[in-house]
């Protein structure tokens, strides 16, 4: 054989190993379970409380690639007390399953009863919010402040567990503070509670949302869990999934701010990792998303809340598109939502000139409420 044949040889057979070696990488990213609840792909919609409702979490499960979605933290004042505002955040939609209904509070006995009715509405996993920063849930002492208060959390986790059959999980961010991260110790608490896996936020409570989320604590809960541990903070992109279950070796990630702006990304996560390639969303996919869910928000929500619900979305959605600062203005000053409505289309018009499907959308969603 010439030498150019060998080293020919040499060389596709180096590319072809490393081909295979990338590949087994990504296919390592398999489905885990918490309990007998299967996630898979192992992605999942992180809780992110006036976003994820059941009207974003059913598009975000259409559009693929996603094992489990977490509802908005709710209350066990409210729910023990059957405040209809805090049921709500509940409902949920069969094409959502599984779905994890997560609570928060402070009241081992409430903790408990409410863990009972969402078990009860059919929630697939109960979570426990240990991660909430917002000062409001803090001073009634629950969220991340009992990560500060060991004893209690242990009565709580004691509560809940003998009160439901379900799966039982805990989102807990690392620590209360730089001085004081405890997340392994968290986790062994729980493991030794019943808890059946935990969702890491790798930033203290202090941190609140500054800085980037410190993943080496992620990795330093999986070393030492015997239960499945999810990864959570800043991932934004399919290389930051894959790089997560690389660096920290988690079992599944979770994903929360990314999804709002590209409620693509847990699907191109998943292909990513399967492939080791993803579609880019277009400008067009992107407008007919908006159009479609806000004009499914629309009809779904009583005007004021719709109104207030479409601006949030819009605003998250916006982000990236061309002369999305100059669509925001517009979107928030609208004072009804078929006002909302026309800007967004008048808008996508003019960016997006042939847009399959817009019309019939729009002649939907502008259609009078029934
Ligand atoms: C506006 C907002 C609301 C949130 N609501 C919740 C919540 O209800 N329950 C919860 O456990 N975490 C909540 N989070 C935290 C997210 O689930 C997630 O842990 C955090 O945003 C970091 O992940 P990300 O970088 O992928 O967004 C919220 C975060 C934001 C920004």
């Amino acid at each position: 054989m010439c030498p150019s044949t060998v080293a020919d040889t040499l060389l596709t057979r180096k590319l072809f190993l490393t081909e295979r070696l990338r590949l087994n990488c990504y296919n390592s990213r398999q489905m885990f379970k918490i309990g007998d609840v299967g996630i898979d792909p192992p992605l999942v919609l992180a809780p992110v409380a006036g976003h994820t409702d059941t009207l974003f979490r059913q598009a975000i499960k259409q559009l693929g690639g996603c094992g489990l979605v977490v509802s908005e933290l709710v209350s066990t004042e409210g729910m023990t007390r059957h405040q209809e505002r805090t049921l709500h955040l509940t409902r949920f939609d069969e094409s959502e399953r599984p779905i994890s209904l997560q609570v928060f509070g402070s009241d081992p006995d409430r903790m408990a009863e409410s863990a009972r009715i969402v078990e009860e509405m059919g929630a697939d996993i109960v979570d426990i919010n240990l991660g909430c920063p917002v000062k409001k849930v803090v001073k009634q002492g629950g969220g991340s402040n009992l990560l500060r208060d060991l004893p209690l959390l242990r009565r709580i986790f004691k509560a809940v567990r003998g009160a439901i059959r379900a799966p039982l999980t805990v989102k807990i961010r690392s620590g209360w503070d730089r001085d004081s991260i405890n997340a392994v110790e968290v986790l062994k608490l729980a493991e030794d509670c019943g808890i059946q896996g935990i969702a890491v936020h790798g930033r203290t409570r202090c941190d609140m949302f500054r800085g980037r989320a410190d993943w080496s604590v992620i990795a330093r809960v999986k070393e030492n869990a015997l239960i499945p541990v999810m990864g959570n903070g800043d991932v934004c992109s399919p290389e930051d999934a894959e790089r997560m279950f690389r660096e920290t070796g988690v079992d599944g990630v979770m994903i929360g701010r990314g999804v709002l702006s590209n409620p693509w990304l847990i699907r191109q996560c998943a292909d990513y990792l399967s492939s080791g390639t993803a579609k880019s969303v277009t400008l067009a996919d992107k407008a007919e998303f908006m159009m479609t869910f806000l004009g499914r928000v629309r009809h779904r929500l009583p005007e004021p809340v719709a109104l207030g619900k479409m601006k949030k979305s819009g605003g998250c959605l916006s982000k990236g598109i061309p002369g999305g600062a100059r669509l925001r203005e517009r979107l928030n000053s609208a004072r009804t939502v078929d006002e909302f409505l026309s800007s967004l289309s008048d808008f996508l018009s003019d960016l997006v000139p042939r847009l399959p499907a817009r019309d019939a959308q729009l002649a939907e969603s502008l259609k009078p409420r029934g």
